[in-house]
């Protein structure tokens, strides 16, 4: 049987609109997708940031005076931070003005911080005694002022190294939470020692007659426990630091919560970094570019 060409012609048309209508439907079946793809990627997000709310905050308070080491150790202080959910980073210059260099360090980390500087009374000025002192007593004043009760507080120095998995153990605390440090001292490790889940005594190099032989690493405090403690502060004398701040809590031994899997890791290290020459103007007599 031999078709008329219009007639083919009219099948190839109606051929054609079928496949038009086909291409169209796919199309539109990709829209559809990728539109819902993206909204449920949307809700994930929203989901991780409200449990990311019902996690308490780590109020890291560093405490770090100008030094030309200073902004390498703050760097990789911020990179480590910024692996960690739910930080605000108070970070407290010990001088009398904040200074540009950090503050654009701390912009650029996209953490979440507050910067502050404390000046020293003058007849401490470039002593010993009053190192990280006064830059750490304006850091608990901010918090008693601004942190949420939920919070918890942890002093990291920031020459320091910190394994991530210890600011997950930090965010447990009730009280106050204890843990090992490496690299202290002669014994190369400060720790609490835990028997049958309790803190009965300290490892470490210096004793001294102290009753909380830890170093500034090695605890955590709870903001409602810091609040309940309204003369709680760090006192203005050497090596006597975390004695001092500890006593001022007013906690007992037994009260310390053991973390790092009962005092058994070592998640926080007591690293420092070694001095470096400033960079002077002058350095560059004698080179010709
Ligand atoms: C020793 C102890 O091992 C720490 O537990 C204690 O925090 C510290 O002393 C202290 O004196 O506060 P060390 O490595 O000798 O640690 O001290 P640094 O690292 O030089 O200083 C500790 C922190 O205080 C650092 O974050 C540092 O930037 C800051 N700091 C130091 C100041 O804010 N002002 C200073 O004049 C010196
Ligand atoms: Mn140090």
């Amino acid at each position: 049987m031999i078709f008329p060409t219009t007639f083919l012609h009219l099948i190839l048309l109606v051929e054609s609109f079928l496949l038009f209508l086909c291409v169209r439907r796919l199309r539109d079946t990709g829209d559809f997708l990728l539109r819902e793809q993206k909204l449920q990627l949307k809700a994930s997000s929203t989901q991780k940031t409200s449990t990311d709310f019902a996690i308490p905050m780590i109020y890291v308070v560093t405490p770090t005076y100008t030094r030309p080491t200073q902004l390498p150790d703050l760097t990789r202080l911020a990179n480590t931070l910024r692996l960690v959910p739910r930080i605000h980073w108070i970070v407290a210059e010990d001088r009398n003005t904040t200074t540009k260099p950090v503050a654009d360090l701390l912009a650029a980390s996209k953490l979440r911080f507050t910067h502050l500087a404390a000046e020293r009374p003058h007849e401490l000025i470039g002593k010993v005694i009053g190192r990280g002192v006064f830059n750490r007593r304006a850091a608990l004043d901010w918090i008693r002022t601004y942190a949420e009760p939920s919070g918890v507080i942890y002093f990291a120095d920031d020459d320091n190294s910190y394994d991530v998995r210890i600011f997950e153990e930090i965010r447990q605390t009730r009280v106050v939470a204890v843990f090992p440090v490496g690299l202290v001292l002669k014994f190369g490790i400060s720790s609490p020692i835990v028997r049958q889940g309790t803190v009965i005594g300290f490892f470490d190099a210096f004793l001294g007659g102290r009753k909380f032989a830890m170093d500034m690493a090695g605890f955590s405090v709870s903001v409602k426990h810091l609040n309940s403690k309204p003369l709680a502060t760090f006192p203005a004398a050497v090596s006597w630091l975390e004695e001092g701040f500890m006593r001022s809590l007013e906690v007992e031994k037994d009260d310390l919560e053991p973390k790092a899997e009962s005092c058994t890791r070592v998640w926080v290290w007591h690293t420092r970094t070694e001095k470096a020459a400033e960079p002077k103007l002058q350095h560059l007599q004698g080179f010709h570019c």
